[in-house]
């Protein structure tokens, strides 16, 4: 499968050390692949009451077209989604430079088959899946052999404002959003049934601050992000979970990003060779272990913009533009940066009118709704997204896991009998066991690589 190269990126590096035994299990089909396939499939019958979805951002858009294809009525909730349009504010990574991997843009493909017209109409690029990254300067191998020339699937190089903003276009043109109803408001907690099994309503606080309780709830999504207010709502609720179940590890991370206005005049300038226009950075930069800890690249954005990222793990981060090009060329590296990049960004930083976002990422947390004991989870409960587990960044994965989930759900989904009146009890074990199966090796890869660091301060206990 395509999207599988960039899932396999971390294991391919042990791949090539490890010869050619391993060639096997990196190819190897996973059920996710062909369940993927199966994405954007309308049932026939679909399956009884509302399914309420916490949160409207990028789960909650990709989970409420997935549950629109399964159920009679879904319902949206987001404080921010009275005007899709309008700049986020709860999301802190709202301006940061993001990436955005096969997997997510061939999943949301199958979700919404307008997906790269809409994309393309808002100068979104469609680029082949080289990420263009270097390790201290040494370009990182790609599987050119699996892809012959121009084959590699398609990542999506756009600013996170664009695509958000397209992701809420594509949802409410979608003819399933006849059956989606979008309540701009947050939700206060729910309501378990008099058993204590499953959720019987959710009340929903709306802009205007009465409150609404939805009822008939066959449903209950938590997409609400780093807020991941889903298990403060389930304990409030009655539902008990282990003390333990939400773990989390703090990688330290500072991220800056530097966006620049970049009109045809200016962008002819610039010595950016061709070469480096199709890929998803056009630099990329991840310093030595040995050095330390520090990340940098450069995008071609959408509408004439560009974005440079810059990331650590402590607070040293230029402020100022001509700090920039300073700090870019005090990182020690294999081989040696290239001076078009160099010159690139210097032009940037006095004539692209950079603007700064600095942001201090949440530690990084993952919460094991997969080991909480047989029964304790309300039997139509589901999360997904960063409500369940947040990663370091640095490998732009926040989409592609989202996607990983929505594949377990909608498989899932697909096997449940519309006769039957409610979801069956094991259905949140099932899905969070797969999901997590899906989603374990982005966790445990990318915090192994953090507690290299010596700014990371672990996790308590081994798991
Ligand atoms: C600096 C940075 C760079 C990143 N770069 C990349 C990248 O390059 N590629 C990539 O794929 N990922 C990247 N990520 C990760 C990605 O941004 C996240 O994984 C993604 O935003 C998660 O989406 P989400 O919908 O789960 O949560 P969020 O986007 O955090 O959205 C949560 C939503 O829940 C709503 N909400 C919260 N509480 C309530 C409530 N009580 N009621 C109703 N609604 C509520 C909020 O209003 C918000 O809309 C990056 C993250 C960071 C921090
Ligand atoms: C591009 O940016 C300009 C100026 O900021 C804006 O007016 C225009 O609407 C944008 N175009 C698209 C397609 O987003
Ligand atoms: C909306 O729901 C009704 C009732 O379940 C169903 O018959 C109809 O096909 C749905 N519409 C769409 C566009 O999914
Ligand atoms: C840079 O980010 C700011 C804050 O989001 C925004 O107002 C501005 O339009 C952005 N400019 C570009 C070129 O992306």
């Amino acid at each position: 499968m395509a999207s599988s190269i960039q899932l396999c990126a971390a294991t391919t590096i042990l791949c090539i050390l490890a010869g050619i035994g391993w060639q096997k299990f990196c190819k190897a089909r996973s059920q996710w692949m062909e369940d993927l396939e199966l994405l954007g499939r309308p049932r026939k019958q679909k399956l009884h009451g509302t399914a309420v979805v916490c949160g409207g951002s990028i789960a909650g858009t990709v989970t409420a077209r997935i549950l629109a294809d399964h159920f009679e009525r879904v319902v949206l909730v987001d404080p921010e989604l009275e005007d899709m349009e309008k700049p986020k504010t709860r999301i802190v990574q709202y301006n940061a430079a993001h990436v955005y991997l096969s997997l997510f843009v061939h999943g949301a493909r199958k979700l919404w088959p307008n997906f790269d017209s809409e994309f393309l109409a808002v100068t979104g690029r469609l680029v082949p899946a080289d990420s263009g990254i270097r390790y201290s300067g040494v370009r990182v191998i790609n599987p050119d052999q699996d892809y012959p020339s121009g084959s590699f699937p398609e990542s999506l190089v756009i600013r996170r404002s664009t695509s958000q903003k397209v992701l809420s276009r594509l949802l409410i043109q979608h003819p399933t959003s006849a059956n989606i109803t979008i309540i701009p408001g947050t939700i206060r907690g729910f309501e378990a049934t008099s058993d204590v099994t499953s959720i019987q309503s959710v009340t929903v606080r709306k802009l205007d601050g009465t409150e609404a309780v939805l009822n008939d709830v066959a449903m209950v999504a938590d997409c609400t992000g780093t807020t991941q207010a889903g298990l403060k709502w389930l304990r409030k609720a009655g539902f008990s979970l282990p003390e333990n179940i939400r773990r989390s590890y703090d990688a330290n991370l500072r991220y800056t990003t530097l966006n620049f206005t970049v009109p045809a005049e200016l962008e002819a300038k610039l010595p950016i060779p061709e070469s480096a226009r199709n890929t998803m950075f056009a630099y990329g930069h991840l310093e030595h272990f040995a050095y330390g800890g520090r990340l940098y690249g450069l995008m071609l954005t959408d509408n004439n913009t560009m974005q440079l990222s810059l990331c650590n793990t402590d607070d040293n981060l230029p402020r100022v533009a001509s700090d920039v090009v300073p700090w870019l060329t005090s990182i020690r590296s294999h081989a040696e940066v290239p001076t078009w990049f160099l010159e690139t960004i210097e032009i940037l930083c006095e004539q692209g009118e950079p603007w700064f976002d600095h942001t201090r990422i949440a530690p990084q947390s993952y919460i094991q709704y997969h080991k909480a004991p047989a029964r304790t989870l309300p039997s139509n409960f589901i999360a997904i997204g960063d409500a369940v587990m947040q990663l370091n960044p640095v490998n732009g994965q926040g989409f592609a896991k989202i996607l990983l989930s929505g594949i377990a759900l909608n498989t899932l989904l697909l096997n449940t009998d519309p006769k039957a009146s409610n979801l069956p009890t094991d259905f949140p074990a099932r899905y969070f066991k797969t999901s997590a199966a899906y989603s374990q090796g982005l966790w445990d890869g990318t915090r192994l690589h953090d507690y290299g660091d010596v700014n990371c301060e672990p996790m308590d206990g081994n798991n």
